[in-house]
Protein backbone atom coordinates (compact mmCIF):
# COMPACT_ATOMS: atom_id res chain seq x y z
CA UNK A 1 0.00 0.00 0.00
CA UNK A 2 1.60 3.34 -0.92
CA UNK A 3 1.11 6.35 1.30
CA UNK A 4 -1.38 8.02 -1.08
CA UNK A 5 -3.80 4.70 0.01
CA UNK A 6 -3.05 4.90 3.80
CA UNK A 7 -4.87 7.08 6.00
CA UNK A 8 -2.54 10.37 6.27
CA UNK A 9 -5.28 12.37 7.51
CA UNK A 10 -4.93 10.51 11.36
CA UNK A 11 -4.47 13.70 13.68
CA UNK A 12 -1.02 13.77 13.60
CA UNK A 13 0.60 15.60 16.65
CA UNK A 14 2.18 18.75 17.38
CA UNK A 15 5.36 19.94 15.31
CA UNK A 16 8.25 19.54 17.43
CA UNK A 17 10.22 22.62 17.77
CA UNK A 18 12.89 21.55 15.82
CA UNK A 19 15.49 23.54 14.12
CA UNK A 20 14.80 24.44 10.56
CA UNK A 21 18.66 24.34 10.34
CA UNK A 22 19.56 23.11 6.04
CA UNK A 23 15.58 22.47 6.09
CA UNK A 24 16.19 23.92 2.48
CA UNK A 25 17.80 20.95 1.43
CA UNK A 26 14.12 19.43 1.40
CA UNK A 27 14.47 21.19 -2.18
CA UNK A 28 16.59 18.08 -3.38
CA UNK A 29 13.61 15.86 -2.58
CA UNK A 30 12.08 15.99 -6.06
CA UNK A 31 15.35 14.54 -6.92
CA UNK A 32 14.47 11.44 -5.78
CA UNK A 33 11.63 9.68 -6.92
CA UNK A 34 11.40 6.93 -3.97
CA UNK A 35 10.05 9.95 -1.75
CA UNK A 36 6.66 10.51 -3.76
CA UNK A 37 6.01 6.84 -3.17
CA UNK A 38 6.44 6.14 0.30
CA UNK A 39 8.30 7.94 3.74
CA UNK A 40 11.70 6.23 3.00
CA UNK A 41 13.55 6.04 6.67
CA UNK A 42 15.71 3.41 5.58
CA UNK A 43 19.28 5.39 4.52
CA UNK A 44 21.50 3.19 6.79
CA UNK A 45 20.50 0.00 5.06
CA UNK A 46 20.49 1.58 0.95
CA UNK A 47 20.43 5.42 0.56
CA UNK A 48 17.56 6.88 -1.85
CA UNK A 49 18.34 7.00 -5.58
CA UNK A 50 18.60 10.21 -7.34
CA UNK A 51 17.51 11.07 -10.47
CA UNK A 52 21.14 12.67 -11.02
CA UNK A 53 22.63 8.41 -10.69
CA UNK A 54 20.09 7.70 -13.54
CA UNK A 55 21.64 10.48 -15.44
CA UNK A 56 24.79 9.42 -14.99
CA UNK A 57 23.63 5.37 -15.88
CA UNK A 58 22.18 6.08 -19.02
CA UNK A 59 25.18 8.27 -20.07
CA UNK A 60 27.34 5.30 -19.51
CA UNK A 61 24.66 2.89 -21.39
CA UNK A 62 25.11 5.18 -24.52
CA UNK A 63 28.94 5.55 -24.13
CA UNK A 64 28.58 1.40 -24.37
CA UNK A 65 26.59 1.86 -27.29
CA UNK A 66 28.07 4.27 -28.91
CA UNK A 67 31.76 3.60 -28.34
CA UNK A 68 32.17 0.00 -27.26
CA UNK A 69 35.80 -0.65 -26.03
CA UNK A 70 37.05 2.23 -26.97
CA UNK A 71 34.98 4.19 -23.98
CA UNK A 72 37.21 2.55 -21.74
CA UNK A 73 39.97 4.87 -22.93
CA UNK A 74 37.74 8.16 -23.85
CA UNK A 75 35.73 7.88 -21.29
CA UNK A 76 35.35 5.03 -18.25
CA UNK A 77 38.89 5.45 -16.98
CA UNK A 78 38.91 9.11 -16.44
CA UNK A 79 35.61 8.38 -14.79
CA UNK A 80 37.04 5.66 -12.20
CA UNK A 81 39.48 8.32 -11.32
CA UNK A 82 37.14 11.20 -11.05
CA UNK A 83 35.35 8.96 -8.61
CA UNK A 84 38.66 8.25 -6.30
CA UNK A 85 38.99 11.80 -6.14
CA UNK A 86 35.07 12.35 -4.77
CA UNK A 87 36.06 9.76 -2.50
CA UNK A 88 39.27 11.55 -1.32
CA UNK A 89 37.28 14.61 -1.32
CA UNK A 90 35.17 13.07 1.61
CA UNK A 91 38.19 12.20 3.75
CA UNK A 92 40.78 14.80 3.23
CA UNK A 93 43.04 13.05 0.73
CA UNK A 94 43.98 12.87 -3.11
CA UNK A 95 42.04 10.72 -5.46
CA UNK A 96 45.33 8.85 -6.03
CA UNK A 97 45.43 7.24 -2.52
CA UNK A 98 41.94 5.67 -2.76
CA UNK A 99 40.96 2.14 -4.10
CA UNK A 100 38.21 0.83 -5.75
CA UNK A 101 36.54 -2.03 -4.39
CA UNK A 102 33.04 -3.65 -5.21
CA UNK A 103 32.57 -4.01 -1.72
CA UNK A 104 33.73 -3.87 1.68
CA UNK A 105 34.31 -7.15 1.93
CA UNK A 106 36.32 -7.46 -0.54
CA UNK A 107 38.43 -4.24 0.28
CA UNK A 108 38.85 -5.86 3.80
CA UNK A 109 40.07 -9.40 2.32
CA UNK A 110 42.66 -7.20 -0.22
CA UNK A 111 43.71 -5.79 3.04
CA UNK A 112 43.72 -8.72 5.68
CA UNK A 113 45.70 -10.42 2.70
CA UNK A 114 48.60 -7.61 3.85
CA UNK A 115 48.62 -8.93 7.26
CA UNK A 116 49.38 -12.01 7.03
CA UNK A 117 53.13 -12.14 7.47
CA UNK A 118 52.69 -9.91 10.61
CA UNK A 119 50.77 -13.00 11.96
CA UNK A 120 53.36 -14.84 11.03
CA UNK A 121 55.95 -12.63 12.68
CA UNK A 122 58.03 -12.03 8.99
CA UNK A 123 60.90 -10.24 10.14
CA UNK A 124 60.77 -7.98 6.77
CA UNK A 125 57.32 -7.34 6.98
CA UNK A 126 58.22 -5.75 10.96
CA UNK A 127 60.97 -4.03 9.66
CA UNK A 128 59.03 -2.61 6.97
CA UNK A 129 56.57 -1.15 10.12
CA UNK A 130 59.31 -0.05 11.91
CA UNK A 131 60.55 2.19 8.81
CA UNK A 132 56.79 3.09 8.98
CA UNK A 133 56.47 4.33 12.43
CA UNK A 134 54.56 1.10 14.09
CA UNK A 135 56.87 -0.21 16.37
CA UNK A 136 55.68 -3.88 16.01
CA UNK A 137 58.42 -5.60 17.57
CA UNK A 138 59.92 -8.89 16.68
CA UNK A 139 57.04 -11.27 17.77
CA UNK A 140 54.34 -12.86 15.40
CA UNK A 141 51.25 -10.39 15.83
CA UNK A 142 48.20 -13.05 15.80
CA UNK A 143 45.39 -11.01 17.61
CA UNK A 144 43.07 -8.88 15.85
CA UNK A 145 40.13 -6.90 18.06
CA UNK A 146 37.06 -6.53 16.69
CA UNK A 147 33.58 -5.79 18.85
CA UNK A 148 30.10 -7.01 19.54
CA UNK A 149 28.96 -4.03 17.64
CA UNK A 150 30.47 -4.60 14.32
CA UNK A 151 29.21 -5.12 11.12
CA UNK A 152 30.04 -9.27 10.99
CA UNK A 153 32.28 -8.76 7.49
CA UNK A 154 35.11 -7.55 9.71
CA UNK A 155 35.54 -10.39 12.48
CA UNK A 156 34.87 -12.57 9.68
CA UNK A 157 38.11 -11.60 7.82
CA UNK A 158 40.23 -12.90 10.34
CA UNK A 159 37.88 -15.84 11.95
CA UNK A 160 39.03 -16.97 8.40
CA UNK A 161 42.51 -16.57 8.94
CA UNK A 162 42.06 -19.35 12.53
CA UNK A 163 44.15 -21.83 9.90
CA UNK A 164 47.05 -19.08 10.06
CA UNK A 165 46.85 -18.91 13.98
CA UNK A 166 44.94 -15.95 13.75
CA UNK A 167 42.78 -15.29 16.62
CA UNK A 168 39.42 -12.81 17.11
CA UNK A 169 39.20 -10.85 20.14
CA UNK A 170 35.17 -9.65 20.33
CA UNK A 171 34.62 -6.42 22.69
CA UNK A 172 32.04 -6.88 24.26
CA UNK A 173 29.27 -3.79 24.85
CA UNK A 174 28.79 -2.84 28.53
CA UNK A 175 25.84 -1.34 27.25
CA UNK A 176 24.53 -2.27 24.46
CA UNK A 177 25.10 1.03 22.62
CA UNK A 178 28.65 1.94 22.75
CA UNK A 179 31.81 0.15 23.22
CA UNK A 180 34.04 2.93 25.53
CA UNK A 181 37.62 3.30 24.00
CA UNK A 182 39.16 2.10 26.94
CA UNK A 183 37.54 -1.35 26.81
CA UNK A 184 38.88 -2.32 23.84
CA UNK A 185 42.46 -0.23 24.70
CA UNK A 186 42.43 -3.25 27.57
CA UNK A 187 42.67 -5.47 24.89
CA UNK A 188 45.39 -4.51 23.27
CA UNK A 189 48.86 -6.24 23.48
CA UNK A 190 52.21 -6.62 21.87
CA UNK A 191 50.20 -9.80 20.06
CA UNK A 192 47.65 -7.48 18.53
CA UNK A 193 48.22 -6.82 14.95
CA UNK A 194 45.24 -4.51 14.49
CA UNK A 195 41.95 -3.12 15.84
CA UNK A 196 39.38 -3.61 13.39
CA UNK A 197 36.14 -1.63 13.90
CA UNK A 198 33.22 1.24 13.02
CA UNK A 199 32.80 4.35 13.13
CA UNK A 200 29.58 4.26 13.57
CA UNK A 201 27.88 1.15 14.73
CA UNK A 202 25.18 -0.05 12.28
CA UNK A 203 22.79 -1.14 14.68
CA UNK A 204 22.96 1.50 17.48
CA UNK A 205 24.05 4.43 15.62
CA UNK A 206 26.98 5.16 18.32
CA UNK A 207 30.45 6.96 17.37
CA UNK A 208 33.55 5.54 18.19
CA UNK A 209 36.45 7.77 18.76
CA UNK A 210 39.32 7.45 16.03
CA UNK A 211 41.61 9.93 17.56
CA UNK A 212 41.77 8.22 20.67
CA UNK A 213 41.80 4.37 19.11
CA UNK A 214 44.48 5.56 16.83
CA UNK A 215 47.04 6.47 19.82
CA UNK A 216 45.74 3.43 22.02
CA UNK A 217 46.97 1.33 19.19
CA UNK A 218 50.00 2.68 18.07
CA UNK A 219 51.51 3.32 21.58
CA UNK A 220 51.55 -1.00 21.57
CA UNK A 221 52.12 -1.23 18.23
CA UNK A 222 48.98 -2.34 16.52
CA UNK A 223 47.28 -0.97 13.25
CA UNK A 224 44.20 0.44 13.46
CA UNK A 225 41.05 -0.16 10.82
CA UNK A 226 37.84 1.50 10.74
CA UNK A 227 35.03 0.62 8.54
CA UNK A 228 33.15 3.53 8.24
CA UNK A 229 30.37 2.52 5.98
CA UNK A 230 27.67 4.18 8.14
CA UNK A 231 29.73 7.64 8.69
CA UNK A 232 30.90 8.26 5.19
CA UNK A 233 28.86 11.58 3.83
CA UNK A 234 27.01 12.35 6.99
CA UNK A 235 30.31 12.34 9.93
CA UNK A 236 33.15 15.24 8.79
CA UNK A 237 36.63 13.02 8.85
CA UNK A 238 39.88 13.64 8.18
CA UNK A 239 42.14 10.20 8.04
CA UNK A 240 44.98 11.40 8.06
CA UNK A 241 44.14 14.10 11.31
CA UNK A 242 42.56 11.18 12.96
CA UNK A 243 45.27 9.25 12.74
CA UNK A 244 44.22 6.35 11.51
CA UNK A 245 45.99 3.72 8.84
CA UNK A 246 43.50 2.06 7.30
CA UNK A 247 39.32 3.04 6.22
CA UNK A 248 36.95 1.30 3.90
CA UNK A 249 33.38 2.33 3.00
CA UNK A 250 30.91 2.43 -0.14
CA UNK A 251 28.42 4.15 -1.60
CA UNK A 252 24.95 2.24 -0.49
CA UNK A 253 23.64 4.13 2.41
CA UNK A 254 24.83 8.01 3.37
CA UNK A 255 26.87 8.12 -0.36
CA UNK A 256 23.19 7.60 -2.08
CA UNK A 257 25.10 5.85 -4.61
CA UNK A 258 23.75 2.05 -4.77
CA UNK A 259 25.86 -0.59 -4.69
CA UNK A 260 28.83 -2.30 -6.63
CA UNK A 261 31.20 0.46 -5.49
CA UNK A 262 33.39 0.60 -2.20
CA UNK A 263 36.47 1.89 -1.55
CA UNK A 264 39.70 1.68 0.51
CA UNK A 265 41.88 3.99 2.09
CA UNK A 266 45.82 3.06 3.65
CA UNK A 267 47.63 5.57 5.09
CA UNK A 268 50.56 5.88 2.12
CA UNK A 269 53.72 5.38 4.73
CA UNK A 270 52.55 1.75 4.99
CA UNK A 271 52.31 1.14 1.49
CA UNK A 272 55.80 -0.66 1.52
CA UNK A 273 54.70 -2.80 4.62
CA UNK A 274 51.30 -3.89 3.53
CA UNK A 275 52.09 -5.91 0.45
CA UNK A 276 49.18 -7.73 -0.55
CA UNK A 277 48.87 -11.15 -1.27
CA UNK A 278 45.63 -11.20 -2.50
CA UNK A 279 45.46 -8.89 -5.90
CA UNK A 280 44.63 -8.28 -9.30
CA UNK A 281 45.55 -6.50 -12.53
CA UNK A 282 44.10 -3.13 -11.86
CA UNK A 283 46.90 -3.56 -8.94
CA UNK A 284 49.96 -3.22 -11.14
CA UNK A 285 52.51 -0.30 -11.41
CA UNK A 286 52.22 -1.95 -15.57
CA UNK A 287 48.53 -2.36 -16.12
CA UNK A 288 48.73 -2.13 -19.42
CA UNK A 289 52.37 -4.03 -20.35
CA UNK A 290 50.38 -7.55 -20.01
CA UNK A 291 53.52 -8.68 -18.04
CA UNK A 292 52.52 -12.52 -16.89
CA UNK A 293 55.95 -12.61 -15.16
CA UNK A 294 56.21 -9.93 -13.11
CA UNK A 295 54.48 -7.54 -10.62
CA UNK A 296 55.28 -4.41 -9.41
CA UNK A 297 52.65 -2.80 -7.58
CA UNK A 298 50.89 0.31 -8.30
CA UNK A 299 51.89 3.09 -6.14
CA UNK A 300 48.67 4.88 -4.71
CA UNK A 301 45.83 3.27 -3.33
CA UNK A 302 45.75 0.98 -6.83
CA UNK A 303 48.17 -1.50 -5.40
CA UNK A 304 45.11 -2.81 -3.11
CA UNK A 305 42.28 -2.85 -6.34
CA UNK A 306 41.66 -6.46 -8.25
CA UNK A 307 40.12 -6.80 -11.70
CA UNK A 308 37.68 -4.31 -13.81
CA UNK A 309 35.50 -2.29 -11.86
CA UNK A 310 31.74 -2.17 -12.34
CA UNK A 311 31.31 0.91 -14.19
CA UNK A 312 27.70 1.17 -14.54
CA UNK A 313 27.57 0.91 -10.76
CA UNK A 314 30.62 3.59 -10.69
CA UNK A 315 28.35 5.90 -12.89
CA UNK A 316 25.61 5.31 -10.23
CA UNK A 317 27.59 6.21 -7.44
CA UNK A 318 28.88 9.62 -9.43
CA UNK A 319 25.34 10.51 -8.88
CA UNK A 320 25.45 10.15 -5.20
CA UNK A 321 28.64 11.91 -4.77
CA UNK A 322 27.74 14.80 -7.26
CA UNK A 323 24.68 15.38 -4.44
CA UNK A 324 27.02 14.62 -1.64
CA UNK A 325 30.35 17.50 -2.81
CA UNK A 326 27.56 19.89 -3.58
CA UNK A 327 25.60 19.60 -0.28
CA UNK A 328 29.11 19.39 1.41
CA UNK A 329 29.67 16.31 4.20
CA UNK A 330 29.10 18.97 6.83
CA UNK A 331 25.73 20.21 6.23
CA UNK A 332 24.58 16.63 5.36
CA UNK A 333 25.89 15.63 8.96
CA UNK A 334 24.09 18.32 10.65
CA UNK A 335 20.78 17.68 9.02
CA UNK A 336 20.86 14.30 9.60
CA UNK A 337 21.19 14.52 13.63
CA UNK A 338 19.16 17.23 13.31
CA UNK A 339 16.77 15.09 11.99
CA UNK A 340 17.94 12.05 14.57
CA UNK A 341 17.48 14.56 17.77
CA UNK A 342 13.44 15.51 16.40
CA UNK A 343 13.43 11.70 15.81
CA UNK A 344 14.24 10.72 19.54
CA UNK A 345 12.56 13.67 21.04
CA UNK A 346 9.17 12.53 19.81
CA UNK A 347 10.14 8.54 20.30
CA UNK A 348 10.90 9.25 23.81
CA UNK A 349 7.52 11.44 24.45
CA UNK A 350 5.11 8.89 23.61
CA UNK A 351 7.34 6.62 25.64
CA UNK A 352 9.22 4.44 23.00
CA UNK A 353 12.79 3.03 24.27
CA UNK A 354 15.12 4.80 21.88
CA UNK A 355 18.56 2.83 22.20
CA UNK A 356 21.73 5.13 20.77
CA UNK A 357 23.58 7.89 22.56
CA UNK A 358 21.55 11.65 22.95
CA UNK A 359 24.67 13.68 22.17
CA UNK A 360 24.07 14.45 18.57
CA UNK A 361 28.30 14.87 18.02
CA UNK A 362 28.72 10.95 19.11
CA UNK A 363 25.81 9.87 16.92
CA UNK A 364 26.03 9.16 13.10
CA UNK A 365 22.40 8.93 10.99
CA UNK A 366 20.85 5.73 13.23
CA UNK A 367 18.19 5.82 15.69
CA UNK A 368 17.06 2.34 16.67
CA UNK A 369 13.95 1.87 18.56
CA UNK A 370 13.68 -1.06 21.39
CA UNK A 371 11.13 -3.89 21.28
CA UNK A 372 10.76 -7.67 21.65
CA UNK A 373 9.61 -8.20 18.01
CA UNK A 374 10.18 -5.88 15.89
CA UNK A 375 9.34 -7.76 12.69
CA UNK A 376 5.51 -7.28 12.74
CA UNK A 377 6.09 -3.57 13.88
CA UNK A 378 8.19 -2.86 10.51
CA UNK A 379 5.76 -4.84 8.21
CA UNK A 380 2.95 -3.16 9.90
CA UNK A 381 4.57 0.16 8.89
CA UNK A 382 5.44 -1.21 5.24
CA UNK A 383 1.88 -1.39 5.27
CA UNK A 384 1.38 1.80 5.40
CA UNK A 385 4.20 2.93 2.92
CA UNK A 386 7.01 4.11 6.04
CA UNK A 387 10.21 2.51 5.09
CA UNK A 388 12.61 0.98 7.86
CA UNK A 389 14.22 -2.24 8.67
CA UNK A 390 14.55 -4.29 11.92
CA UNK A 391 18.07 -6.01 13.42
CA UNK A 392 17.97 -8.42 16.40
CA UNK A 393 15.60 -6.08 19.19
CA UNK A 394 15.26 -2.95 16.95
CA UNK A 395 13.14 -1.05 14.89
CA UNK A 396 16.51 0.81 12.68
CA UNK A 397 15.06 3.99 11.82
CA UNK A 398 17.26 6.61 9.75
CA UNK A 399 15.98 9.96 8.36
CA UNK A 400 18.22 11.81 6.28
CA UNK A 401 18.88 15.17 4.65
CA UNK A 402 15.50 14.50 2.32
CA UNK A 403 13.68 13.75 5.32
CA UNK A 404 10.80 16.14 6.09
CA UNK A 405 9.58 16.37 10.28
CA UNK A 406 6.17 15.90 9.12
CA UNK A 407 7.58 12.12 8.01
CA UNK A 408 8.99 11.52 11.61
CA UNK A 409 5.55 12.40 13.04
CA UNK A 410 4.14 10.25 10.83
CA UNK A 411 6.69 7.87 11.68
CA UNK A 412 6.32 8.09 15.62
CA UNK A 413 2.69 8.45 15.55
CA UNK A 414 2.38 4.70 13.91
CA UNK A 415 5.09 3.51 15.91
CA UNK A 416 2.98 4.44 18.85
CA UNK A 417 -0.06 2.49 17.94
CA UNK A 418 2.07 -0.64 17.50
CA UNK A 419 4.59 -1.12 19.85
CA UNK A 420 3.46 -2.97 22.83
CA UNK A 421 2.71 -1.73 26.20
CA UNK A 422 5.82 -4.36 27.55
CA UNK A 423 8.02 -2.65 24.97
CA UNK A 424 7.94 0.83 26.41
CA UNK A 425 9.81 3.01 29.03
CA UNK A 426 7.62 2.57 32.16
C1 LIG B 1 29.13 -0.96 8.99
C2 LIG B 1 28.94 -1.79 7.73
N1 LIG B 1 29.99 -2.43 7.18
C3 LIG B 1 29.85 -3.17 6.07
C4 LIG B 1 28.62 -3.30 5.46
C5 LIG B 1 28.48 -4.12 4.21
O1 LIG B 1 29.66 -4.37 3.55
P1 LIG B 1 29.70 -4.99 2.07
O2 LIG B 1 29.98 -3.86 1.14
O3 LIG B 1 30.79 -5.97 2.10
O4 LIG B 1 28.38 -5.65 1.78
C6 LIG B 1 27.49 -2.65 6.02
C7 LIG B 1 26.14 -2.72 5.44
O5 LIG B 1 25.74 -3.30 4.51
C8 LIG B 1 27.67 -1.88 7.18
O6 LIG B 1 26.63 -1.26 7.75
Amino acid sequence: MSVEDSDLDYPWPPMPTATARHADLLRYRAEFPLLDASVYLNTCSLGARSERSRAHLDTFLAEWGALGARAWYRRWLGELDALREDFGAVIGVAGAEISLAANVSGALAVFASALDQLHRGDPHMLGRLRDAGIAAGDQPRTRVITTALDFPTLGHQWLARAPLGVEVVVVPSPDGVTVPTEAIAAEIDERTALVATGHVYFTTGAMADLEGLATECHERGALLLIDAYQATGIVPTDVVAAGIDAYVSGTLKWLFGGSGTAFAWVRPALHEALRPTTTGWFSSAHQFDFAVDELEFAGGGRRYELGTPSVPSAAIARGGMELVREIGVDRLGERTRDLGDVLIRLAEERGLRVATVRDGSRRGGIVPIQVGEPKPIVDALAADGIIVDYRPGIVRCSPAFYTSEDELNLLVERLDRLVPQGDRLS
